[in-house]
């Protein structure tokens, strides 16, 4: 996150800002969650709602988290306790702190898996038929060593990153290294789409089958929506106060989503075609991508290097995600109860690093943290945030921020509406559905 604890100078370009903010959002939800949890309930038709609450959803709450943040020019807590004064909102924060804590645990622990494959790629070991690449997985995940080492490696770079400050640095690359990144899965879909077989996979993500629409699956693709864009917990404030009030806080929106949620699709479009195409099963969890991708690669002439490339690009996504998480317990931390930042850190970590190895060890944990974050906490965050604009913040105020102090825009009405009627009743309906109690 840009220039936390520094001066409140802001980004200089509207693609700093727009980068920094998608380097939070793309990441493991993308490559790893969203095909797996995809391929858990049914295909075509999560996607299609999955879009749907990316447009009804994300980018409203994605706005208004914006918005506060830049109406107040502080993060969260301070945001809610200046716009708010002696009013709770800011149990939002709290309940994003708790989300980034559980969100943390498990997502070092893919991010471990990610750390093997890296190693597995250098050695040249992902290499033999789908059954070999399936026996790789399965054995590693048995192994009562390495993926608790490699979660607790993967910790300790978010933690040694965060504390060093070479966050904006990091940043400075990953202007680079996700067109790259996106720019490999493009490769690995065309590779995929001239599979033999690779139509049925096609028509698994792209066809939709509303038989297989249910509660609990339009929760999990609500879910997925929030995860994948990093709303609800607050964050994305922290970079709406240092976006300038020129820029349009909606437009921001609209390219953050988009740009996440079209490698999310691409993703998709490399893995779901190479399910078929190799005869392996869309539903089978959290390894899916881990079993499907070495797979592409094989099939590839140069597949060695694009492999390594790919596992240490996917980990730098992965950790411009995970100092973000980071940075939202320790901002806490500090200046909530006046914590030194290194002290922040490395209690955080530890504690972390406890509930990642519970996370490697049960898949129970692992499953649990997994959804009680993205269904339930990200969700109540996301309602209670636009709760906040729609009725605590004044009209008035809202629409200047929106109009960046002087462009009119056409949209404000329509916002204002969905931010007031249709979102937080949609998203607590979709919640209590699925969790059937409605
Ligand atoms: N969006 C991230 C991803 O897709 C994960 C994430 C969820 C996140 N909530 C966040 C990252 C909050 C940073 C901050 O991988």
């Amino acid at each position: 996150m840009a220039n936390i604890g520094s001066s409140r100078d802001g980004f200089t370009s509207k693609f700093g800002v727009i980068a920094a903010a998608a380097g939070s959002a793309i990441g493991l939800g993308n490559i790893w969650r969203f095909p797996y949890i995809l391929g858990n309930n049914g295909g075509g038709a999560f996607l299609l709602m999955y879009l749907i609450f990316i447009i009804a959803f994300g980018v409203p709450v994605m706005t208004s988290e914006l918005l506060i943040g830049r109406k107040a020019q502080k993060n969260v807590f301070g945001a809610f306790k200046s716009l708010s004064p002696n009013r709770p909102w800011y149990l939002v924060g709290t309940m994003g702190v708790l989300a980034a804590f559980l969100i943390l645990s498990f997502y070092s622990v893919v991010a471990g898996w990610t750390l093997e494959y890296v190693y597995l790629a250098i050695t040249g070991s992902l290499s033999g038929t789908p059954d070999d690449i399936n026996n790789i997985f399965t054995s590693f995940m048995g192994d009562n060593f390495w993926p608790y080492l490699w979660t607790i490696i993967f910790l300790f770079m978010t933690a040694l990153i965060v504390l060093g400050g070479v966050k904006n640095g990091i940043e400075k690359y990953t202007k680079i290294l996700m067109p790259l990144l996106f720019v490999l899965i493009v490769i690995l879909d065309i590779k995929a789409l001239t599979l033999p077989g690779a139509g049925k996979g096609i028509e698994f993500l792209f066809n939709p089958d509303f038989s297989k629409i249910n509660g609990s699956v339009v929760l999990a693709a609500m879910g997925q929506a929030f995860f994948s864009l990093s709303i609800g917990m607050g964050v994305i404030a922290t970079y709406g106060s240092y976006i300038p009030k020129s820029q349009d806080l909606g437009k921001t929106a609209v390219s953050v989503s988009m740009t996440d949620t079209l490698i999310a699709v691409l993703a998709g479009v490399a893995i779901f075609p190479a399910v078929f195409a190799f005869g392996m099963e869309p539903g089978q969890g959290t390894g899916l991508v881990f079993k499907v991708l070495p797979n592409i690669f094989n099939q590839m002439t140069g597949g060695f290097i694009f492999s390594i490339m790919f596992f240490v690009l996917l980990t730098i996504a992965a950790l411009t995600s995970s100092i973000s998480l980071l940075e939202v317990i320790v901002a806490y931390l500090s200046e909530e109860f006046n914590m030194k930042r290194k002290h922040a850190i490395w209690s955080t970590t530890l504690v972390v690093s406890f509930l990642a190895v519970m996370c490697v060890y049960s898949d129970k944990v692992f499953n649990n943290f997994d959804f009680f974050s993205s269904s339930v906490l990200l969700p109540l965050g996301g309602v209670l945030i636009v709760l906040f604009v729609g009725y605590v913040m004044k009209r008035s105020g809202v629409k200047a921020e929106l109009e960046s102090h002087g462009k009119s825009i056409a949209w404000f009405n329509i916002f204002y509406f969905i931010v007031r009627y249709i979102a937080p009743v949609a998203i607590m309906f979709v919640f209590l559905h699925g969790i059937g109690l409605l």
